[in-house]
């Protein structure tokens, strides 16, 4: 099994390929070829992290590999993980990037080169994960440039995910995991919208249970749609280790069947589904049948108050996909 994981030597992949490297996030046995790749100026860098990989003595790792191009790099690879990208709350050519949307144009070229290689080098059934924001328009660059429909392009909404479950546990007081069928629709952006209204809780509605209108609206949604903002502020650099966390569980929820009445989240290329605007890549809850194969659930009650918060973010993934239009 190929992954190639671009950024490879900023923060994200340096809790990113651990985790991967652990047992049990692919369905199957087959060992790993890492092929890693970073931009010139950060090979050396890339090095001694091989270093410590090497150290590490996974028993699931074959090779290790590092690439300061991204065309060999994805020779036949069946997962690559983007990464690879400038993150927010820095300063960049004299201007503060505040937005990820901000990062579009710096961003953007990436996914062309990117996308072209995966497209005509990778294998015909290559999935990929874009993590490098502004995600879901980075992932529609990267999907529209490579050209090929088969291979599976998706764009990270899964720490989003995790951080609404984490708030709702410490709300009613519950461990994460008995939280099901919690999605978030829309951009990685201040947009997005978590919606609690079809999720459960020990099989009963989840939003009845917390039974707080006022909290759910003028506190969860906010913190939600900030956290990113509030992790830079108070650390000075953008989430990496829940963000690699968040990466990793999205590999291992496509690798692998989701668990019975749940589903999981990420943004894929969008089919009007659910109000959201055609051929954007919109976070949806998704069902996987494990090894690639993942649909929509069709299944969710949307209140005209998601109804309206969804047509927000559908709106600002047009805007960002007209600001993009010459690299589609
Ligand atoms: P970082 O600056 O620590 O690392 C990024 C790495 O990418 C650097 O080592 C850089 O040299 C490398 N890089 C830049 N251009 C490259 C290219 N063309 N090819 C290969 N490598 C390249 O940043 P980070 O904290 O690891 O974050 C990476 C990206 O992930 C940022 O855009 C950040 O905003 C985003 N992010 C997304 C989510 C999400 O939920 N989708 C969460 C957290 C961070
Ligand atoms: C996050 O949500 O933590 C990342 O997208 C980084 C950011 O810019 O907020």
């Amino acid at each position: 099994m190929k992954i190639v994981i671009t950024g490879a030597a900023g923060q994200i992949s340096y809790s990113l390929i651990p985790f991967l490297c652990e047992r049990g996030v692919f369905s199957n046995d087959e060992k790993l070829d890492l092929a890693l790749v970073e931009i010139p100026p950060a090979m050396n860098k890339l090095e001694g992290f091989v270093k410590e990989l090497e150290d590490s003595a996974y028993s699931t790792v074959n090779s290790i590999t590092t690439f300061d191009n991204i065309n060999d790099a994805v020779e036949e690879a069946d997962w690559c993980l983007l990464v690879g990208s400038i993150p927010r709350g820095i300063v960049f050519k004299g201007k503060e990037i505040k937005e990820r949307a901000d990062l579009l144009q710096i961003n953007g070229n990436i996914f062309t080169e990117q996308g072209k290689a995966i497209g005509s080098k990778a294998k015909s059934n290559c999935k990929v994960l874009v993590v490098g924001n502004p995600a879901n328009t980075n992932a529609l660059i990267g999907q529209k440039n490579s050209n090929n429909p088969n291979q599976l392009w998706m764009a990270m909404t899964m720490l989003d995910a995790l951080r609404a479950k984490a708030q709702v546990a410490k709300k009613i007081n519950c461990h994460v995991d008995e939280i099901y069928r919690l999605a978030i629709f829309g951009n990685h952006s201040p947009t997005m919208f978590p919606d609690l209204e079809n999720a459960n809780f020990g099989g009963k509605n989840l939003y009845s249970k917390i039974g707080d209108k006022s909290w759910v609206e003028n506190e969860f949604l906010p913190r939600i749609q900030q956290r990113g903002a509030e992790i830079i502020q108070a650390r000075g650099a953008s989430s990496a280790s829940s963000a690699a966390r968040a990466a990793c569980d999205t590999v291992k929820n496509v690798e692998n069947s989701t668990r019975s009445g749940d589903i999981f989240n990420a943004a894929i290329i969008s089919d009007g589904s659910y109000g959201v605007a055609e051929g954007v890549f919109s976070g949806f809850p998704l069902i996987s049948e494990g090894n690639g194969i993942i649909h929509i659930a069709r299944d969710f009650n949307l209140s005209e108050f998601a109804k309206s918060k969804i047509k927000i973010t559908s709106n600002e993934l047009l805007e960002e996909r007209e600001l993009v239009r010459d690299l589609l």
